[in-house]
């Protein structure tokens, strides 16, 4: 499904397509240090869900996410740097949520303690840490943990 998000700037989520993983793998190279390369999105959008967040046709943000049974889990998410803090990341979380009520029973991500702004988002939209992975995340310093969430509908 399509949605626009916004009437304002034209905000449009849908789903990705095999040209979009270029531009996708360039915004991932910019918002982590350890990012995927364009051959795991492309496996992504072969057995995942991956859909983008376009804005005036620009690919500025996108979302992937399993699901399997009852269960659909988060596996990334991001905004362009320059467009953080505008509600964005809120729009895809949101479909997220959306897309998968009726359909999951329960919403499950994985996130490193250290980010803040993910957990931050994550908390405001309903998930609760449900558990640590003690050194699952790579690190430039070594290791560090991950923080399992879950969204119950
Ligand atoms: C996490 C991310 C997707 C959020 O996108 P965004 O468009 O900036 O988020 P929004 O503007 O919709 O913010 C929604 C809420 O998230 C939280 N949040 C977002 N950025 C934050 C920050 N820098 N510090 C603290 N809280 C933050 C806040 O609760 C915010 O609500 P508020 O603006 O009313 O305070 C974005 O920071 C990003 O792409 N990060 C790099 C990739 C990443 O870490 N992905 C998560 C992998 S698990």
């Amino acid at each position: 499904m399509n949605l626009i998000t916004s009437a304002s700037d034209s905000t449009l989520i849908r789903a990705a397509r095999p040209d979009d993983i270029p531009a996708i793998a360039r915004l991932d190279a910019k918002s982590t240090a350890f990012p995927w390369c364009e051959q795991q999105f492309s496996e992504s959008l072969a057995s995942h869900r991956l859909y983008v967040l376009e804005i005036d046709g620009v690919v500025s943000g996108y979302l992937v996410y399993s699901l399997v049974l009852d269960e659909a889990e988060l596996l990334n998410i991001a905004i362009a740097p320059r467009l953080r803090r505008r509600g964005h990341g809120a729009r895809l979380l949101e479909y997220f949520i959306e897309a998968n009520r009726g359909v999951a029973n329960r919403l499950l991500l994985e996130v490193r303690h250290s980010n803040r702004s993910a957990i931050d988002l994550y908390n405001s939209h309903g998930f609760v840490k449900q558990g640590v992975r003690k050194g699952y995340y790579p690190t430039s310093y070594g290791r560090e943990d991950a923080w399992m969430m879950v969204y119950e509908y």
